[in-house]
């Protein structure tokens, strides 16, 4: 066979070539709207930092732990809702403190001096769990770690919350 014979393309190749090209680019072409759709939430920038303001003046802000709801906005993909959350915003020491009102031994709320037996303590009613003022869980009640804490910021005068997170 001659050289030049041996690189001659036969009509059913060419088809061949021709109609993967074409229906790859095609597929090419249905297939990166979808996997953008798919993608695009997780790879938006999220500011994680973001704060809220729950309505509260610095000024307003006690030694006395106060119940403060505040809504949030929750996106989860393309879907945003907006949900209610509380905390227990108060000074110590000068500082202004926000914790979460969720129990850390099964997810019950607990209530500032919830029961007069345990005055000055975070009470929970399920299980007779109690927490210090500044949220740390009592030795000998069921909840095994302290209660969550909320980053706190004051801007212009008003208390803003961000993220919370776990402790010790
Ligand atoms: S849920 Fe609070 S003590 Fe069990």
């Amino acid at each position: 066979m001659s050289e030049e014979r041996k690189h001659r393309v036969s009509r059913r190749q060419f088809l061949t070539y021709t109609l993967t090209g074409v229906g790859g680019f095609m597929a090419a072409g249905m297939l990166s709207p979808m996997v953008r759709m798919a993608l695009d939430p997780a790879l938006e920038d999220t500011d994680d930092s973001d704060f809220i303001s729950i309505g509260l003046s610095e000024d307003d802000v006690t030694e006395e732990p106060q119940l403060v709801n505040f809504d949030v906005e929750i996106e989860d993909g393309w879907y945003t809702s907006e949900q209610t959350q509380s905390a227990y915003v108060f000074r110590q020491d000068g500082e202004i403190l926000a914790l979460s009102p969720i129990c850390t031994h099964l997810g019950c709320t607990v209530g500032w001096e919830g029961n007069q037996d345990y005055p000055d303590q975070f009470y929970c009613p399920c299980h007779h769990g109690r927490f210090e003022p500044d949220g740390t869980n009592i030795q000998g009640t069921p909840p095994t770690r302290p209660l969550d804490v909320y980053e706190v910021e004051v801007r212009d005068g008003m208390v803003h919350l961000g993220n919370i997170r776990e402790r010790g």
